[in-house]
């Protein structure tokens, strides 16, 4: 029953900032929840029924306490933020000091201390409210850049359990992390965990680099040995002098092969594990009739042009979608595309609007859209069809099945899995995906015609080759794209995953 549940915990135990479910309100003003229809909790969800398990995370209302409530089978305990807490740890150290600074720092990072103690405060409650919940030596899996406190806090207070962690999005270059205030704290954090997943082996060398030059400790084949007293040394202690300077000191020290005296110690494993989707979802879906007839119908309502560019991107700085607008107008003015024959479509839904870094971006893309629509579009056809929504799954499926070339120009991100639901849908083998080499997913497509966003002309170029593409070639390319998603779905990277996490579970023993 839900008591003994509660006396005796949960086996796996989630954490992410955003709960599994979305609230959803019907027509009659009654709310309810809905399974939230991201790849994560696709992938979870089963694991979760299995075995027994609990997701915390934020329900994404500010100043509204919830009690733990069972949804699609699944246990959910709501953390609750105040105000002041959704703008000073989400808005502000989440998405206005780490995201721009993890992605590269296409944005300019902002450090306050006032954001850092609320991201310490919040990351804390989750790893209360995880502590909470876990069963005796259960696993506990810790999602994503908002909480990588989280992994040590959990680790002090529940040193019976067996924790991973999964960053979603990029680990940055050394040299760009180190500009982070807090970036010991952070490292710590982080490798309170037996096991630190990342996106690329890019991203997995950034962070053991990081680690190695900033605390020093030492590393063998991705296997981190991090002394039980590293947490001991924080910002501001003297042990900082010591760590811009790996050759001296107790930083040196550690560089070399741990010795019995050198204490007690966890080991901590960071490597690659490409995130992926849902697969089957997607193939299913585009091949249901209804989809297909949407598909063709959204062709026809566009006014059937021969070539259809499909854009569709969370609206976000890392997206590139300037970069993409700019290389299509200059196309549209070089008269190597005209509208009506061409159109692209974006779809950019809608994100993070209390951050004034996306409220800019908005502004800026709209104005673009508004000066080339303007300046291109007749009565019957437009040149860029911009939707700031975001659609339910089967509509995204017919817009991949209309669309001749799928745009994923990102200046930097950690996967991409709208490059992957293309690949899916697209069985017939047609349709042409241009992919930035600043993704994650670029690591495997190799496929796909990959571009640097930067280069304007060479984006141009292969928008123009995607265009033209020879079907045959664009068919043995395609075959060989959905080759590697087909066979690396969502559901695979959760098992490989936990898989490890479980065989380093049974080796500590
Ligand atoms: C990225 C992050 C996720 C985040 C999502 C949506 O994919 O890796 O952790 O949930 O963006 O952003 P939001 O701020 O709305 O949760």
């Amino acid at each position: 029953t839900q008591q003994d549940r509660y006396d005796h915990g949960y086996d796996f135990v989630v954490v992410a900032n955003r709960l599994a479910v979305d609230r959803v309100t019907d027509e009659d003003g009654t709310t309810g929840w809905r399974r939230s229809p991201g790849g994560l909790v696709t992938a979870l969800a089963p694991v979760m029924a299995e075995s027994d398990g609990a997701w915390v995370g934020w329900h994404g209302a500010a100043d509204e306490q919830l009690e733990p409530f069972d949804h699609a089978d699944m246990h959910l305990v709501p953390v609750p933020l105040s105000g002041q807490e959704v703008e000073d740890y989400y808005e502000g150290f989440a998405n206005a000091t780490l995201w721009p600074l993890y992605h590269d720092v296409i944005a300019r990072p902002e450090f306050h201390r006032h954001w850092f103690e609320a991201y310490r405060r919040v990351n804390r409650r989750f790893a209360e409210a995880a502590a909470a919940v876990a069963a005796e030596a259960a696993t506990v899996w810790v999602q994503d850049y908002q909480l990588q406190l989280v992994p040590q806090m959990l680790r002090e207070l529940r040193p019976d359990v067996t924790i991973g962690f999964f960053n979603h999005i990029p680990f940055p270059p050394p040299g760009l992390f180190s500009q982070l205030p807090w970036r010991h704290s952070v490292l710590r954090g982080v490798l309170g965990a037996d096991l630190i997943g990342f996106q690329r082996e890019s991203d997995a060398r950034n962070f053991q680099q990081a680690v190695r030059h900033r605390l020093g400790h030492y590393i063998k084949s991705d296997r981190i040995h991090v002394p039980a007293d590293s947490r001991a040394t924080d910002e501001g202690s003297p042990l900082v002098g010591f760590d811009a300077d790996p050759s001296r000191g107790t930083a040196a020290r550690r560089l070399s092969a741990p010795t019995a005296e050198d204490g007690e110690h966890h080991i901590a494993e960071a490597r690659a594990f490409p995130i992926s989707i849902d697969t089957q979802k997607i193939v299913e879906l585009a091949e249901r009739p209804d989809i297909i007839a949407r598909s063709q119908q959204i062709r026809r309502e566009l006014g059937d042009p021969e070539t259809v560019f499909l854009g569709v991107d969370r609206l976000d700085y890392t997206k590139g979608i300037r970069h993409r607008m700019k290389g299509y107008e200059e196309l549209l003015q070089d008269g190597d595309l005209s509208v009506g024959q061409a159109c692209l479509v974006q779809v950019a839904s809608p994100s993070r609007e209390g951050v004034e870094s996306y409220r800019v971006l908005r502004e800026e893309i709209e104005g673009t859209v508004g000066r080339i629509n303007g300046e291109f579009d007749t009565l019957a056809h437009t040149a860029i069809r911009y939707l700031h929504h975001s659609y339910p799954v089967e509509e995204m499926v017919a817009l991949y099945l209309a669309a001749d070339v799928m745009l994923v120009t990102a200046l930097r991100d950690g996967m991409n899995l709208v490059a992957k639901e293309y690949v899916a849908a697209r069985k017939s083998g047609t349709g042409v995906l241009v992919l930035s080499e600043f993704t994650g997913a670029a690591d495997q497509m190799r496929q796909a015609l990959l571009i640097n966003p930067h280069d304007v002309d060479e984006l141009k170029a292969a928008m123009v080759t995607a265009a033209t593409m020879d079907p045959a070639e664009a068919r043995r390319r395609m075959r060989s794209l959905r080759r590697q998603v087909v066979s690396n779905n969502v559901q695979r990277w959760a098992r490989d995953f936990l898989g490890r996490l479980a065989d380093l579970k049974a080796a500590a023993r």
